[in-house]
């Protein structure tokens, strides 16, 4: 998984080029490079390291050129390597691309182009197109048939941008699987991966459809179908992110910046037009059987979508992690499966939309990144709106995904006639309230999580755990933790830890409670009994407690205080308190916060 970029320009491109470099690297950041043409020549400049890195090595800013591509890595085929890291030329230096996605059959053509004499310096997949457009172009003598010609012969996933010395003002670009967007100004297009990529130069957008390519200039581009090579006409559409919103706004780190993000994403969820509410609600009743599907964090979000239909609509929807999906679940058409995914890129969930489409199932999905490829292969997509989520991490997302799940649940509650339409609009009443409510609690609260961090700042090892919908929320509070502070983390149920895992528990043992109000009174007293059986352990406790709760408080070795407000959504505000604590645990331990180790944004290798 990579991020790609190519500019054409009438000005020195090397500049913007390093930019959407920095903004795609979220991507992917073990190598990165660029290439360049200038005067009919070309110049290759790539390392290993993340942008700014390889930046202070290869001084990517001094290369000349008004027409360029660049890419940031994330390793696949071949290690972390100078050699394996993009752009690669082809043998003769005349060519030279960057891709993303995964040349499934490169091994075949490979052999083929070294049995008529080509090299190969690298140990990518990659490596083989570019050779392959040099020796197509040797019959064609032009560039554009010899890149579709070579494009005919790829099996797999690909967004790839080359440029030649054939015809120094073109970028040839072309997609299949992985995202490519097109960005459009006054004598410069822009052409990369994600929008964000260019979002400070231009808002006008074209979004690339499998199979189509692009042929690129600094004045005009045009728009063709790969197997008819004919001239498509596309939408221009003009994204509503800004620049400064995508910008980090003073924030230490994205993940910070993304978790005070979220009163605002939470109202952008709840501005979800209502009609794609309802007809994504309305498969749940036309369907004999739905189910919720992410993978990560998305399947955490899927889990309390089960305890939501379950609580609003009397049904019951199981949750599925993608990478279980495909062998565990026997999908037909009677069948609904609704996919979450920030990125709309994940593999595992893209496999899963892709058995229960054969399987001839009804396909949904909430989604953050428009155009992306799970938005376009599914029936009927929401999009979240959040905004782009820059830390690998994913936070405001999630928060969202799960109110557009609340959402969807409480309009099938209707439609099932468990809940009157009059109780379900009063709930949207507490959601633009809850907004404000979670902007008091990031304020008010982040002090006391931060003290709470730095106490516990020697602790290695935590159990999460909670009852009911609290469940799913210790679950995905203990990935973050370990996501960002690379600490053991496990989230159970609460009322399983005395099947097996109290044996762990000792002085050294720290666990973390998400405890409902005591209102609710059966989820709060099976809570406090496992927070008895810790206690009797002399494991340490911490826990999410009413300010006026007197009596857990003498049991914790630590309180978390949770505001008032509404009942029903205090399991959200543990989660983004817990969002916190993980944050500040990892600010602590000093490491990478918006780039944790071994792991990246979107997954889109199996
Ligand atoms: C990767 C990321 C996780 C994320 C998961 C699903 O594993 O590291 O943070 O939750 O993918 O991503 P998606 O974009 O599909 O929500």
């Amino acid at each position: 998984m990579c991020g790609i970029s190519a500019i054409a320009s009438h000005k020195p491109v090397a500049a913007k080029l390093l930019t959407a470099l920095q903004n795609l690297e979220y991507r992917g950041y073990d190598s990165c490079g660029m290439a360049l043409l200038h005067e009919g020549q070309l110049s290759l400049r790539k390392n290993v390291g993340a942008v700014d890195e390889v930046d202070a090595l290869e001084k990517f800013r001094k290369m000349e050129g008004s027409l360029g591509i660049a890419h940031t890595r994330w390793a696949t085929h071949g290690g972390v390597t100078k050699e394996n890291s993009h752009p690669h030329y082809s043998n003769d230096k005349k060519f030279v691309i960057v891709h993303n996605g995964i040349l499934s059959n490169y091994q075949q053509i490979q052999r083929d182009l070294k049995s008529k004499g080509y090299r190969f310096l690298s140990e990518t997949d990659t490596e083989v197109f570019s050779n392959l457009v040099q020796e197509e172009y040797k019959q064609a003598e032009n560039v554009e048939t010899a890149f579709c010609n070579a494009i005919d012969k790829l099996q797999g996933s690909y967004a790839i941008a080359m440029i030649t010395t054939h015809q120094p003002d073109t970028i040839f670009a072309v997609k299949k699987d992985s995202p490519l967007v097109l960005g459009i100004n006054d004598g410069v297009n822009y052409v990369s991966s994600d929008i964000n990529a260019f979002i400070a130069e231009t808002r006008d957008t074209i979004i690339l459809d499998d199979m189509e390519y692009l042929l690129v200039k600094n004045d005009n581009y045009v728009i063709k179908n790969l197997l008819t090579r004919k001239e498509k006409s596309k939408q221009v559409i003009t994204v509503q992110w800004d620049r400064q919103t995508a910008q980090m706004g003073g924030f230490s780190h994205y993940m910070l910046k993304e978790i005070f993000d979220q009163p605002q994403t939470v109202r952008n969820a709840l501005h979800v037009p209502n009609e794609q509410i309802q007809t994504i609600a309305g498969k749940f009743i036309e369907k004999e059987q739905s189910f919720c599907v992410g993978v990560g964090t998305t399947y955490y979000v899927a889990m309390v979508g089960t305890y939501l239909f379950s609580k609003y609509a009397n049904l019951y929807v199981p949750s599925i992690s993608a990478d279980e999906f495909p062998t565990l679940i026997p999908v037909n058409k009677d069948n609904h499966v609704l996919f979450f995914s920030q990125s709309g890129e994940t593999y595992d969930t893209r496999m899963a939309i892709r058995k229960a489409r054969n399987c001839g199932a009804a396909t949904s999905a909430v989604v953050n990144v428009v155009g992306s490829s799970i938005s376009q292969e599914v029936d009927d997509c929401i999009f979240q709106g959040s905004g782009p989520e820059i830390c690998v991490v994913s936070t405001k997302a999630a928060v969202s995904q799960i109110i557009i799940l609340w959402r969807i649940a409480l309009e099938v509650g209707v439609l099932r006639n468990h809940l009157s339409r009059k109780d379900a609009d009063a709930f949207q009443g507490r959601f633009f309230k809850f907004s404000e409510t979670i902007g008091q609690v990031l304020n008010e609260e982040s002090g006391f999580i931060r003290d709470l961090a730095s106490k516990t700042s020697r602790v290695r090892n935590w159990l999460f755990m909670g009852k009911g919908i609290y469940y799913p929320i210790a679950l995905e509070s203990a990935l973050k933790m370990k996501e960002v502070t690379y600490l053991h983390a496990e989230g159970l149920p609460a009322g399983f830890l005395k099947h097996g895992t109290l044996a762990m528990v000792d002085e050294e043992m720290y666990s973390l409670f998400f405890l409902p109000y005591k209102d609710d009174s059966d989820l709060y007293n099976s809570t406090l009994m496992s927070i008895e059986e810790v206690k009797a352990r002399n494991g340490k406790v911490v826990a999410f407690c009413a300010e006026d709760d007197d009596e857990i408080k003498k049991l914790l070795d630590f309180g978390l205080i949770i505001p008032k407000t509404d009942p029903e959504l205090t399991p959200l505000i543990q989660l983004i308190m817990a969002q916190l604590f993980s944050y500040y645990s990892a600010l602590n331990l000093g490491l990478n916060i918006d780039k944790p180790r071994n792991l990246a944004k979107s997954v889109t290798v199996g």
